[in-house]
């Protein structure tokens, strides 16, 4: 079946939840407790932050005097190391496993709370030795191993303040994550397996220390053991540190206030520079948890699988913290779904008994692609539920999952969030009946709406701006020292009814289902990666031979959208086949691979408004043979 990531028209059939299912459902009646957790969201959030070990309670539990800088559980005393790890070793599940790792090139690590905590605990030690104190920005670039949890981990739990740069971005984006970041301590890897080959993480952190004078310490951990280049008193290996005397398995855990930063991570936005979102222990960790023990009703015994990456929001949420707040047992797997076989991700979840795969639409089609033949050689009857996140998933892709991966028998959570909220926000429950392509209705205590341009609510049915209309805990703070631009980004177009503007837009249908449809800012979504088309338009005009561009989404059939370039070339230089290939390679080179456009065009001009701006919109409609809509700012 060859996957079509653009059917984008609703569907009407509904499905609905199994006897087993219903049975075992933390939450049965979705109606009647959204209409109470909305009636009083504070209180429905202070009864959840209940759940969760504070060293002391908070005063208020939504401080909005300072609108837009919300601020939860004011107060409050917390630290998210003593939720996710410390309390659990009170109990039995000192013994429970934390985290199954699997490398791609088939090694095994497990890790019980006990062993999780004295790698964390020793691991904290280290950074101590080596000055970093509380509100330290750390920077972590590591591929999706053990030591990336206990790296995070470790410096929460010091109060030194993470900043989890993606392991495929290049140098150049790292350098500037760092030097916005003003980090003194780099956490790394030798390298990475991908695909049977090794990404060199090392050789792109030494040329990136070049660039950013900030960094002092090096911390790598020996992945691949290929030969790197370590310099005297900077460098220090991973190993070498942990064996030392003041790697003591012993360390406290650093009381923070509710409202002190977690982690900042970096994303795209409208502007080239990239954002450093904030979010902090309390309403982060109260929000993260109770999403997803309801959404995925975590029971004790499940196994729990996100397949994402530790480096974005996803893996952060509901790799690391959500869970570990809910003691699952998670399983994390280093390298690509089709490597040496199209059945790797299914063996895996055979093989450990996965219950909840949570996963991209991307990554769904991209399997689907082999057929299913495949998914066929494995018993997947282990799984209870399935989730999606990243981009819109397409009624076909669903249907396979759904049928295929799930056996008709595991509903699919198609969760809608950002980087900016932290969590789920709008979300199925297990029990909801569910539409194909549709991510159903806001998660308990949360409101949204579908409006225009001047706020007000569009028809049932229309397409328009999405919004959050309350705060919630898990949203993001700020911008990393950038306040103005986090007021300006999410606070401003929607000022007077005070929402939070998302960047997508939606439509909602007769029955209250949320269809989300795209960007409607300057961001794409390519394999559910948050590009900037200002990111990718500088790095092209940062090469010699490029004068001007505009990068654009099309549709692609596995990867949701896919960068198209126009360029237009300096004075004297001729565009051919092989300045394509150079140009895509220099993108590659300058922000990751993810970022390497499918086609690059030359052109002579582009459309662009009077005052000077490109107008993209113009651009795709022309790609698609579309109307080109409204042509009045066009210049001539
Ligand atoms: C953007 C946020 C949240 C973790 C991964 C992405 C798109 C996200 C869905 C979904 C349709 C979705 C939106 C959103 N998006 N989930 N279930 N259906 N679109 O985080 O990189 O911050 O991107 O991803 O466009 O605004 P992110």
């Amino acid at each position: 079946m060859k996957p079509n990531a653009n059917e984008r028209k609703p569907v009407s059939e509904i499905y609905y939840p199994s006897e087993r299912i219903l049975k075992d459902a933390h939450i049965k009646d979705y109606d009647k407790l959204y209409k109470e957790s909305i009636a009083d969201p504070v209180g429905f959030w202070e009864r959840e932050a209940e759940n969760l070990d504070w060293f002391k309670r908070w005063d208020i539990g939504l401080d909005d005097s300072n609108k837009p800088f919300y601020q939860w559980f004011a107060g409050g005393k917390i630290n998210i190391i003593h939720n996710a790890i410390d309390r659990h070793l009170k109990n039995w599940r000192r013994n429970k496993l934390a985290l199954i790792w699997e490398g791609e090139p088939g090694d095994i690590r497990t890790y019980s709370y006990f062993e999780l905590n004295r790698g964390v605990c020793k691991f904290a030690n280290v950074l101590k030795s080596m000055g970093v104190k509380k509100g330290d920005i750390v920077t972590i670039y590591m591929p999706q191993i053990p030591e990336l949890a206990i790296s995070m981990l470790a410096c929460a739990k010091i109060g030194a303040v993470h900043s989890v740069v993606y392991g495929g971005f290049s140098v150049e984006a790292l350098a500037e994550r760092i030097q916005d970041a003003h980090s003194r301590v780099l956490v790394t890897a030798d390298g990475g397996w991908r695909r049977g080959k090794i990404k060199d993480l090392k050789g792109i952190v030494n040329e990136a220390i070049k660039r950013s004078p900030t960094i002092e310490v090096c911390i790598t951990v020996k992945r691949t053991g290929h030969d790197v280049y370590m310099e005297n008193d900077r460098d220090f290996w991973y190993h070498d540190l942990m064996g030392l005397p003041i790697a003591s398995p012993v360390c406290d855990t650093e009381v923070m206030d509710a409202e002190d930063i977690l982690f900042i991570l970096y994303t795209s936005g409208t502007t080239g520079r990239p954002k450093g979102v904030v979010h902090t222990h309390g309403g982060y960790a109260v929000y993260t948890a109770t999403t997803h023990k309801y959404v995925f009703d975590i029971k004790d015994e499940d196994r729990w699988w996100c397949a994402a990456d530790p480096g974005w929001i996803t893996g952060h949420s509901y790799i690391i913290y959500g869970p570990l707040i809910n003691a699952s047992t998670i399983i994390m797997y280093e390298g690509a779904p089709n490597h040496p076989y199209p059945s790797r991700w299914w063996n895996m979840i055979e093989k450990y008994g996965v219950t909840i795969l949570y996963t991209s639409p991307t990554a769904i089609r991209g399997l689907m692609r082999f057929g299913d033949q495949w998914a066929k050689r494995h018993d997947l009857s282990c799984l209870r539920l399935l989730g999606s996140v990243g981009e819109p998933l397409n009624p076909e892709a669903w249907r396979w999952y759904y049928n295929v991966i799930g056996k008709a028998a595991c509903p699919i959570m198609d969760t809608w969030w950002q980087t900016e909220t932290g969590g789920f926000v709008i979300t199925p429950l297990p029990v909801t009946p569910l539409k194909p392509g549709s991510v159903f209705k806001p998660f308990l205590g949360n409101q949204i709406a579908v409006v225009d341009e001047n706020g007000k609510e569009v028809p049932k049915g229309e397409e328009g701006f999405l919004v959050i209309k309350t705060p919630w805990p898990g949203m993001a703070r700020t911008i990393h020292r950038d306040p103005d631009r986090y007021v300006e980004l999410y606070w401003k177009k929607f000022e007077k009814n005070g929402w939070y503007k998302t960047g997508d837009s939606a439509r909602i249908d007769e029955d209250g289902y949320i269809w989300v449809i795209a960007r409607v800012d300057e961001v794409i979504k390519v394999s559910g990666y948050r590009l900037g088309t200002a990111e990718i338009e500088s790095a092209l005009v940062s090469h010699p031979s490029v004068a001007e561009a505009a990068a654009i989404a099309l549709p692609h059939e596995v990867k949701g959208n896919a960068i198209h370039a126009y360029v237009i070339l300096r004075s004297g230089i001729t565009g051919n086949k092989e300045l394509v290939d150079i140009l895509k390679e220099h993108v590659a080179h300058e922000m990751g691979s993810i970022a390497r456009p499918e086609a690059i065009e030359f052109v002579d001009s582009l459309p662009k408004t009077r005052s000077g701006k490109i107008m993209r919109r113009v651009i795709k409609a022309r790609a698609l043979g579309i109307d080109e809509g409204d042509l009045t700012t066009l210049d001539e």
